[in-house]
């Protein structure tokens, strides 16, 4: 008998708990749900214009010989480097395990600081741990201006 009133007790007091419970439920997943999709979504949106851009509006001209200016394409870091043949332009991604490559004008190669994989401006593994060449972005001068495109 006791155990019926203290059922019937929990009971009511659970039905209580149950509708704050739900409230606090689905607050939290509408959070849940919002800090799951907008990351996805941001993810799967076309390029950010502000980055394509940036990409693109270097100036030719304004490229020295032997210089590399950083570049952002597709909001990841790359350069782009004028050399005496041709125009390169490629990820500052490190193939090895992800590190920002840097760019040695004196030396005209890039170089990763974590593990010192070297590459060409061209992309090309010179030495290193480094298991695969930085990835090439096409390169076209439309306008005087240089543009990068994600291939
Ligand atoms: S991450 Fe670049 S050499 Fe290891």
């Amino acid at each position: 008998m006791a155990s019926d009133e203290g059922g019937s007790e929990a009971t009511e007091r659970g039905g209580n708990l149950n509708r704050r419970e739900v409230l606090i439920l689905g607050a939290n997943a509408g959070t849940g749900l919002v800090a799951a999709v907008v990351p996805m979504a941001r993810y799967l949106s076309p390029i950010p214009s502000g980055a394509e851009e940036e990409a693109a509006r270097i100036p030719a001209d304004s490229l020295a010989l032997w210089q590399a200016e950083r570049i952002l394409v597709r909001g990841s870091p790359g350069f782009v480097v004028r050399t005496p043949d041709e125009i390169y332009a490629c990820s500052a991604v490190c193939p090895h395990l992800g590190c920002v490559v840097k760019w040695n004008r004196s030396r005209r190669i890039f170089f990763c600081p974590c593990h010192g994989a070297r590459f060409a401006p061209d992309g090309r593994v010179l030495g290193g741990p480094a298991p695969a060449p930085l990835t090439r972005f096409g390169v076209a001068t439309i306008h005087g201006k240089i543009s990068v495109e994600h291939s």
